[in-house]
């Protein structure tokens, strides 16, 4: 990874890592070079590998996650690194501690990393100015998903062998999520063709800023991709409705058997979970052949393990095998 973006301020030990937005394209492709060696790692008898020992990483999750926090346990694991898995409900932040009090006390238990997903976009940039443990988002508010974008580009690549030109369609809640938006900016930078669609309510064109094209026609937005992202729609941050109800947006919008019909016949349907079935995917099309949820879930731990591998120091794919 470039040494600029990713070398330590002067009150760090370590490298945090906070949005793609900040990441340079080739800081991105050393990132899933080197998840393409850790997954050669994870096919092996032993899976395990001492580049983390003797260093701590807390799992600060102060929203709900599945395969997010999962895959950081685990990766963190094959690292050979001590874990710390911090439960909120559990936690003094029900007695009214900040969220920065209860991380500089994390920090004083010898912290080498804080893996901190919450709902307040920039939780993470907040905590990495007031600590000296390197920081990596896994999930703030509305603003950025950085691992689940980086897994998303590592599928794809895999998948098709290149980014650059190929045609992506993110079709869902653009507005509140962090997934689009993380997958804007990796997307984007590594030559994908960016389409958003979604009611005009949930993608306004504000988006086209970001260099993706805007369309509220899904025939227009699926018939030519390469790729189909399905995102769900975000509840938890909506604070109005944002369309009547969600019959009318899984008839309008929702990926069924008639739409897929429609598309490229080896374009592949993505999604980063949580999915609900029968409304921006039928059940059926979440689990066809074309269908690679469950791949993206598996590639995500080879993507973390790249990243807190480059966070702690690694240069690169050719440091990892000995690591
Ligand atoms: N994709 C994703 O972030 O899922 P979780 O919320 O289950 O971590």
């Amino acid at each position: 990874m470039n040494a600029k973006t990713l070398s330590p301020a002067a009150h760090q030990s370590t490298n945090p890592l906070i949005h793609i937005e900040s990441l340079t394209a080739d800081e991105i492709v050393t990132v899933l070079d080197t998840a393409r060696a850790f997954k050669a790692v994870g096919e092996r008898a032993i899976k395990k590998v001492p580049a983390l020992r003797g260093k701590t990483v807390i799992n600060l999750f102060v929203e709900p996650s599945t395969r997010t926090r999962i895959s950081f346990e685990l990766c963190e694991q094959r690292l050979s690194a001590d874990i710390i898995n911090f439960t909120a409900e559990a936690s003094s932040l029900k007695k009214g501690e900040t969220l920065k009090d209860t991380a500089r006390n994390l920090e004083a238990l010898n912290a080498d990393f804080i893996v901190i997903r919450h709902s307040a976009s920039g939780a993470p940039h907040f905590l990495s100015r007031v600590l000296n443990s390197s920081v990596i988002n896994a999930g703030d508010g509305a603003h950025e998903h950085p691992t689940q974008a980086l897994l998303d580009a590592f599928t794809i690549r895999e998948r098709k062998g290149r980014i650059r030109g190929l045609k992506v369609t993110i079709l869902g809640d653009i507005l509140y999520s962090r997934v689009a938006r993380s997958d804007i900016w990796a997307l984007t930078k590594l030559g994908a063709e960016v389409t958003l669609c979604g009611p005009s309510t949930l993608v306004p064109r504000t988006f086209e800023k970001m260099g993706c094209r805007v369309t509220h026609n899904v025939d227009d937005a699926i018939r030519n991709a390469d790729i189909i992202n399905l995102l769900r729609i975000q509840h938890e941050r909506q604070r109005k409705s944002m369309f009547p109800s969600l019959n009318e947006y899984s008839n309008l919008f929702g990926l069924n058997a008639a739409r897929l019909a429609r598309t490229k016949p080896d374009a592949l349907i993505m999604h980063p979970g949580p999915i609900n079935r029968g409304v921006e995917i039928d059940s059926d099309i979440a689990d066809c052949s074309r269908s690679v949820i469950l791949e993206q879930v598996t590639n995500g731990l080879a993507v973390r393990m790249a990243v807190l591998f480059l966070v702690n120091g690694g240069r690169g794919p050719h440091e990892v095998a000995a690591a």
